[in-house]
């Protein structure tokens, strides 16, 4: 089995304005310097995404710039849409696709969340394809039918190149922001279940299949990061909550390492 860095992201989602956002920036870059064991993406909200891949640049940090959604068309009538085009250009390096709040929230479908996908790679950016089951999905018994079905239809077109530069995170979606977190054991089960899916279920093949990089979120904290990230099929982690506080986010990026 290929060594798989471990690779953690923060999703600000719909938080912190100018002054917040420039300084978690500065503080993760002054205080988090091991990128060469882990790789790191945080992902502001649109408005701050230049500002803080300028604070990550002038501080030399490693951290990747990550966006948290964005459009598949290229350019053209969109109003209120950014392309992938326009976030390279302005030096994005990770795109988020299929996050549950887009799925649920925003009612985003698999279609959708497949043609941005594939818009993300054509451009360049790396993708973070996110997958997970709700609670009465769990309940019902289906959640590894729900992470095969994102998974398939997230992924459909992607080739074995692209593959190199495609995350996915499992978040279940009843474990993200609540404070109920997978047991590292529940968690490893659907990480593999995903691996194997990985592995067999598409025509790339069982070697790539092997070599993605499956990340667990919803409500990681620095008390459950290490148990969580020991697991041999978890690769890293999508933090939401816990990526907002400096020290909270450098604990957890300790715990990949
Ligand atoms: P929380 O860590 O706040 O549960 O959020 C997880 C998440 O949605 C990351 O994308």
């Amino acid at each position: 089995m290929p060594a798989r860095k471990p690779f953690v992201g923060g999703n600000w989602k719909m938080n912190l304005h100018t002054d917040d956002a420039v300084a978690l920036a500065k503080s993760l870059a002054d205080r988090f310097d091991a990128t060469d064991k882990v790789d790191v993406v945080i992902c502001p909200a649109f408005p701050y995404l230049a500002m803080v891949g300028k604070t990550l640049k002038d501080a030399g940090s490693g951290i990747k710039l990550g966006a948290q959604d964005a459009y598949f068309q290229a350019d053209g009538a969109f109003t209120g849409e950014v392309s992938m085009a326009m976030l390279k250009d302005i030096g994005v390096d990770v795109v988020l696709t299929g996050h549950s709040e887009r799925r649920h929230v925003i009612n985003e479908t698999d279609v959708l969340i497949n043609a941005k996908t594939l818009a993300a790679l054509e451009a360049g950016l790396e993708v973070i394809l996110c997958i997970g089951e709700k609670i009465e999905q769990r309940e019902a018994g289906q959640t590894h039918q729900i992470n095969m079905a994102q998974l398939e239809y997230g992924l459909a077109g992607v080739t074995a190149e692209q593959m190199d530069r495609v995350t996915i995170a499992y978040e279940p979606v009843w474990a993200i922001g609540t404070g109920k977190t997978a047991t590292p054991a529940d968690a490893q089960e659907a990480h593999d279940r995903i691996r194997r899916c990985l592995k067999f279920g598409f025509e790339w093949g069982e070697a790539i299949g092997d070599k993605v990089r499956i990340q667990y979120g919803g409500s990681v904290k620095p008390g459950n990061a290490k148990e969580l990230f020991g697991q041999a099929d978890i690769d890293g982690g999508l933090i939401g909550g816990a990526s907002l506080k400096a020290d909270d986010f450098v604990a957890i990026l300790e715990a990949a390492c």
